[in-house]
């Protein structure tokens, strides 16, 4: 405990870490039969003090986690950190295409319906993760990366017509927020050439047509399309952004847009706030969907393996400067309503599978014990306690 309170300290100043003398401070560590037993011991959905979802709800914002249905009900020291910490939650797969339409028209919601069923439990809202996204397609509606199908254009249409609405009607009511659309650009922000664009004739109208397919299903939710590396500016963060303008102005009924905030330590910091606020200021939502802040890690024992250390001190340090950085962007942006934490420990993370050699990117370590990184953001929002309520925490009523 001291040593992480002086690694903090090294990073964001002893100045801050003096005024925010809260029970946030208190690093809260969550070992299986000791997080059986808090769980036992307090309601569903009861708020346990100093908690993350306890600081964010002084201020309305919603803060998350992404999580899996292999772990959440299943694993008791991670469903304790998920049900005490956080008061929204994103499946991190159980809602993709090929999980609940893994035949055309034969629909699998199991995993969906657990995650729903387990957030109404626990006071918490829903992330609806995604509709329309060109990965993770079944094989019957797409290959290559979901850039080629064997099914007609308007076989395409149908089927993503059906799909939206089935899967947004099953849950209507129950979800607050829809990613409807993810990842429909380059980064030198030209259209990705999915099946999706090639069926509507080379075109993102069908960005469009599945904001208002999702709406005619589900109208009481918050409708985002989400995307990663628009946090910088850029070409792919402006395409995005003339997208967004142009839908507004068709009165397409979107209501926010997601920055994914997947960060590395080996590039600089975006321009976060300012990117969020001049979205915001089309008249939009802005959420932090996917928070980590992968670095190098240290080698392990064996050739080719990978701990989840960070290499230095000092990449240790900048990863606890960009959390820190990732919490007041969202904070200072009036229109930001949710910030959300792609899973949950670094041994459950995506990253070590995907970028060999990086890693340590989550708020909590292989153990289940909380990072510096968890006392940064909770700092922060416990300095913000007290600010004007000034985030739309519920439904798609500000569209
Ligand atoms: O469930 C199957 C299992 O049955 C099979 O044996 C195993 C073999 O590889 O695969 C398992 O599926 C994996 C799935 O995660 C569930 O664990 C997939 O291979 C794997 O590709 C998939 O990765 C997910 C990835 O999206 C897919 O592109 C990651 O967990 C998930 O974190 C990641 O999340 C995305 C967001 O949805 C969108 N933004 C980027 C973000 C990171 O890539």
């Amino acid at each position: 405990m001291s040593v992480r309170r002086s690694l903090v300290i090294g990073t964001v100043g002893l100045a801050t870490v003096l005024a925010a003398q809260t029970t946030a401070l208190a690093l809260p560590s969550a070992d299986s039969a000791g997080a059986q037993a808090a769980a036992a011991a307090r309601p569903p959905g009861a708020i346990v003090e100093g908690s993350l979802r306890a600081l964010a709800s002084t201020t309305g914002l919603r803060i998350g986690t992404a999580v899996n249905t292999d772990l959440l009900g299943e694993d008791a020291a991670y469903t304790e950190i998920v049900n005490r910490e956080f008061n929204t939650i994103t499946p991190e797969n159980v809602m993709k295409w090929e999980v609940v339409e893994p035949q055309q028209g034969v629909f699998d919601f199991t995993g969906a319906d657990e995650i729903v069923k387990s957030a109404q439990a626990n006071g918490q809202l829903v992330r609806g993760h995604t509709l329309v996204w060109h990965s993770q397609l079944p094989a019957w509606m797409a290959t290559n990366g979901g850039t080629t199908t064997t099914l007609t254009d308007q076989q395409v249409k149908d089927a993503v017509k059906k799909h939206v609405q089935a899967e947004a009607g099953r849950y209507k009511g129950r979800i607050w927020a829809w990613d409807v659309v993810n990842e429909a650009f380059n980064e030198d922000g030209t259209p990705r050439q999915s099946i999706f664009y090639k069926a509507w004739g080379n075109s993102t109208d069908y960005i469009a047509d599945a904001f208002r397919w999702a709406d005619q299903a589900d109208p009481s939710a918050k409708l985002f399309y989400n995307d990663y590396n628009i946090e910088y500016t850029g070409p792919k963060s402006q395409a995005v952004y003339d997208l967004v303008k142009k839908l507004k102005a068709q009165k397409v009924p979107i209501d926010g847009v997601g920055f994914q905030t997947h960060l590395s330590t080996q590039y600089g910091f975006p321009d976060l706030q300012a990117t969020m606020q001049r979205f915001a200021d089309l008249g939009l939502d802005v959420a932090e969907t996917e928070v980590d802040v992968r670095t190098a890690v240290k080698p392990g024992a064996t050739e080719g393996t990978f701990t989840s250390e960070p290499l230095s001190a000092l990449h240790a340090y900048t990863q606890q400067a960009y959390w820190d950085q990732t919490m007041k962007a969202c904070l200072f942006v009036q229109r930001c309503v949710s910030y959300t934490v792609w899973g949950v420990a670094d041994s459950n993370s995506w990253i070590p599978g995907v970028f060999p050699g990086e890693g340590a990117a989550l708020l909590f370590d292989d153990d289940y014990q909380a990072k510096p990184e968890y006392t940064v953001i909770s700092q922060d929002l416990a300095l913000a306690a007290g600010k004007a309520r000034h985030r739309t925490g519920e439904g798609s009523g500000g569209r």
